[in-house]
């Protein structure tokens, strides 16, 4: 039987370098379940498809194809209607869309199969939202990954100054702010930690000591 792992935590925890990073030192495959949300999100916008449950955006989803694959450096690749968007999907704009479109039910239940069959056949650290309490409810380790907003936002907000973006603190933290209220607060699949889970809060760790406590909290239960 294939390995599961499942991360869930708020925006900005850290989850997605710190699970690849894991993830590769344990020779399992990391999958960032909210590049799939973005790239719905992405399809919403392109469309000018609101992100609420809608005839419109029943439509968009019989119509588009999300799909998931890996590069030769083992990195995720989404792809919408075979389009790599894995970069297009990294704007504050596409953030603030996958939080809302996220919360409608058939979209969590487009994705529900798409999560499910990535863990299926291969050993994963699989991050998200509701992955320890929905999509793997299963998985033999749950992890939820949190920090202080203030830290979240700061790390970030870094992200992006480091890619060229033009953006300021205090926009990137009542984005996080205002996500997280979305995320948490959504009916179906909120953020919330598995009964199950080990929290592991990340505000006074560096990166090396993040993914050092997450490999020892999976030895330990594996
Ligand atoms: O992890 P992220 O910031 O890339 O996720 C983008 C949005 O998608 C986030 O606001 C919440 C949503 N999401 C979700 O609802 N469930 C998941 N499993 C992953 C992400």
């Amino acid at each position: 039987m294939s390995i599961a792992i499942a991360l869930d935590g708020p925006a900005g925890a850290g989850k997605s370098t710190i699970a690849r990073q894991a993830a590769s030192k344990l020779g399992y495959i990391y999958v960032d379940t909210g590049a799939l949300y973005r790239t719905i999100g992405l399809a919403a916008m392109r469309r000018e498809t609101e992100p609420v449950d809608s005839p419109e955006l029943d439509a968009m989803l019989e119509q588009i194809k999300v799909e998931l694959t890996f590069n030769e450096n083992g990195e995720q690749i989404v792809l919408l209607d075979g389009e790599d968007v894995s970069s297009l999907i990294r704007t504050p704009e596409v953030s603030m869309m996958a939080s809302k479109i996220s919360a409608v039910p058939k979209v969590r239940a487009y994705l529900l199969d798409l999560q499910r069959n990535m863990a299926k056949t291969n050993d994963v650290i699989m991050d998200g939202r509701d992955i320890g309490t929905v999509v793997l409810p299963d998985a033999q380790v749950k992890i939820f990954l949190t920090a202080s907003p203030e830290a979240r936002a700061g790390r970030r907000y870094k992200e992006l100054i480091e890619k060229g973006m033009d953006v300021k603190f205090e926009d990137i933290l009542s984005d996080v702010i205002e996500r997280d209220y979305n995320d948490t607060h959504r009916e179906t699949a909120p953020l919330k930690a598995a009964e199950d889970s080990v929290t592991v809060d990340t505000t006074e760790l560096d990166f090396d000591q993040s993914v050092e406590k997450i490999i020892s909290v999976i030895k330990e239960k594996i």
